[in-house]
């Protein structure tokens, strides 16, 4: 049975495959509409959500199945009446598929060891595998071929969408340059970097850290940020975060470092004047609606390849 924790549970090649399916599911919606008859998706969150709440339930709607949203706080999880491993053999028993999101990757990790059905990481703190598949899908639409193409990520470089860039771009040979502050609180993970430059090896890819924002943006063909609060972060620290932070903050000004064609790119929710100017988040160069979009797109390919790792690409 296969899980997406994180995209390197993938091979680069299966990652591809998931790709094209999710492009084959966007071009022609009804060729899927029994895709995932009678299928039913249990979806928990721990934290907040717009996108991957509606994106995944009105996904497996369209592919025939239905979704049960579950409500932490008046489960007997949230008040400590069940554990995590009973939670999960307990809805094992009636769903197909999980999606989770949760604080600690760790109780993803744990809910895995327990699931008897396919599990999907819906973003921990480590990372945010199903909004890289939306994303790539989206380069892939505005700029063809990933490999060789150069992703630019500003801001929080320690950050669950920072370290699945790093995964998947490297595996879909890419390069990368993150510009962020120095120190291990805003810096990916080192073990992070190290993997994503072990993906980005075969395909002559490279992976830089850089303090300087211009240096890192320059000829970029994507221009990539996210929240400088994600929602683990304890809104006290705001201040301080923005003190760090707003160098990196992407104006048109670094927009103009990036290659004239280059597209920006927010994971969403998006906070204007903080981690980007209104001005790129509203102008031409932005593609986050398509962003958003597409996570519907490439969440049903996800589906589809775990309900049925062997055959859904024959499709
Ligand atoms: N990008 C993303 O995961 O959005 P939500 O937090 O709204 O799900
Ligand atoms: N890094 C952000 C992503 C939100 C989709 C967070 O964890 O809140």
């Amino acid at each position: 049975m296969e899980h997406l924790s994180s995209l390197t549970d993938w091979t680069p090649e299966i990652m591809t495959e998931v790709l094209d399916l999710a492009g084959k599911l966007k071009a022609d919606p009804k060729a899927f509409a029994r895709a995932a008859e009678q299928k039913v998706l249990f979806m928990i969150f721990e934290k907040p959500s717009l996108r991957t709440r509606v994106s995944f339930e009105t996904g497996i709607v369209r592919m025939g199945g239905h979704a049960i949203n579950y409500d932490v706080t008046t489960s007997p999880l949230g008040a400590g009446k069940e554990s995590l491993p009973d939670t999960i053999k307990v809805v094992s028993r009636y769903a197909d598929l999980i999606v989770a999101r949760l604080f600690k990757h760790s109780d993803l990790t744990e809910m895995i060891a327990h699931a008897g059905v396919p599990v999907i990481n819906g973003l921990t703190d480590y990372s945010h595998p199903c909004q890289i598949m939306a994303d790539l899908l989206t380069i892939r639409e505005h700029k063809g071929l990933l490999k060789g193409k150069t992703l630019c990520f500003l801001g929080d470089g320690y950050n669950n969408v920072t370290h699945s860039l790093l995964f998947g771009c490297a595996m879909a040979g890419m390069n990368v340059r993150i510009g962020c502050p120095g120190g291990e609180d805003f810096e990916p993970l080192q073990d992070v970097l190290d993997k994503a430059r072990e993906l980005a090896a075969p395909h002559g890819g490279h992976i830089l850290v850089s303090q300087d924002a211009h240096e890192a943006a320059s000829g970029a063909d994507v221009v990539y940020t996210d929240s400088w609060m994600s929602y683990h972060i304890d809104p006290a620290e705001l201040d301080k975060r923005v003190a760090e932070f707003m160098p990196y903050q992407v104006t048109q000004a670094i927009m103009d470092r990036a290659h004239k064609d280059a597209i920006f790119m927010n994971c969403l929710p998006a906070a204007r004047g903080y981690e980007q100017t209104a001005e790129v988040i509203d102008g031409p160069q932005s593609v986050v609606f398509d962003q958003a979009e597409n996570r519907l797109h490439a969440q049903n390919a996800v589906m589809l390849r775990l309900l049925s790792p062997c055959d859904s690409l024959d499709d």
